[in-house]
């Protein structure tokens, strides 16, 4: 079978991608230093844990599996966090970057699927956020990421690697079957904030800001199902197989959802009030950001199938309720 290199295969967002790659007949190979990961979430091929600084281990790792491809999920990535502390950004999602791709590179690997972000807009007032948005981001975080689709873009010219980009909008939802799901600590997510809210996990969920230039003043946000990002992603990984040249791709839905209508429909789907507070606005935090791009639709064959914000949070509590998260 096809050895697949997953960066932060035991994270969120990069353990549904192991599991669609093996469904998809791929190996995934998780490479993850288990910071903001956890190692009961790699169950779909082989762990070797490492850092992406760690230049050595990278080698001795394509070495060992001589993977087809990478699939770069391992980053940091609070808003808040970035706004803070930005070196640790710069450090580990850019400079740690740039040491993969550099490794990659040397092993001959040069297909490279990309987690990037739609921070890396940053603010547009009425603008349909598409693929040629200029990137203009408000944190650490999306100009981390931004220098990252650079640094693709370089070694593409000068390395011929190929890369598929994708620029995330909020992920949401877990594997209906509740074998991964999202865990990260601290949990900064709307979702599972509010759903630990509602399982009185925590006092209240306290809205980030209620004054923003949106119908009920609370910050708006596409959220798009885990399971549908990580197909994306193998579809991208055939993208790039079939000799398809580097491209970069929205993934969200095209809908927005406020912050007080997530609330709502979490009520809808447990039955149960969210207990809520407000406060100020966290710093970092856009707006609007929603997707106006079909590209991934048109071009790559990508169906969203699970992205209704009911079958996110019905998905995201039915995991929640296995007991494997705790707050
Ligand atoms: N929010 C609250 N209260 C909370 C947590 C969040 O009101 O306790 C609000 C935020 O202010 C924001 C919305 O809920 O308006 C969503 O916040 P999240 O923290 O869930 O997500 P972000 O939009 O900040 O960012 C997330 C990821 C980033 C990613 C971005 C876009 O954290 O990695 O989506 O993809 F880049």
């Amino acid at each position: 079978m096809t050895n697949i290199l997953v960066t932060g295969g035991a994270g969120y967002i990069g353990s549904h991608a192991c599991k669609a790659l093996k469904a998809a007949g791929y190996t995934p190979v998780t490479y993850d230093n288990l910071v903001t990961g956890w190692q009961d979430a790699v169950k779909f091929g082989p762990f070797e844990k490492g850092d992406l600084n760690d230049r050595a281990r990278l080698d001795e790792v394509f070495a060992k599996y001589r993977p087809a491809a990478v699939m770069h999920f391992a980053a940091l990535s609070q808003v808040g966090e970035a706004m803070s502390e930005p070196g640790r950004y710069w450090a580990n999602n850019t400079g740690g970057s740039l040491n993969l791709v550099e490794a990659a590179v040397a092993a001959g690997c040069l297909d490279f699927v990309f987690s990037s972000t739609c921070a890396t807009y940053g603010e547009h007032d009425n603008v349909v956020l598409d693929e040629n948005t200029p990137q203009l981001p408000l944190n650490a975080y999306g100009a981390s990421k931004r220098a990252v689709e650079d640094i693709l873009k370089d070694f593409g010219a000068a390395h011929g690697l190929r890369s598929v980009v994708f620029r995330y909008f909020n992920v949401a939802g877990a594997d209906p079957e509740a074998e991964v799901g999202e865990f990260h600590r601290p949990e900064t997510h709307l979702v599972p904030l509010v759903l630990d809210a509602v399982a009185g996990k925590r006092d209240a969920l306290t809205i980030f800001g209620t004054d923003y230039d949106t119908p009920d003043g609370t910050c708006i946000r596409d959220y798009v199902h885990v399971c549908d990002l990580v197909d994306a992603h193998v579809l991208g990984l055939k993208w790039l197989e079939s000799g398809k040249g580097s491209q970069v791709f929205n993934l969200g839905t095209g809908s927005g959802f406020s912050v007080r209508e997530v609330m709502d429909k979490a009520e809808a789907v447990t039955g149960q009030k969210v207990p809520c507070n407000t406060g100020p606005r966290r710093a970092g935090d856009c707006t609007k950001l929603v997707s106006g791009s079909i590209r991934a639709v048109t071009d790559l064959g990508w169906e969203p199938r699970r992205s209704t914000l009911e079958t996110m949070i019905a998905d995201a509590w039915k995991w929640h309720k296995t007991g494997h998260y705790e707050a």
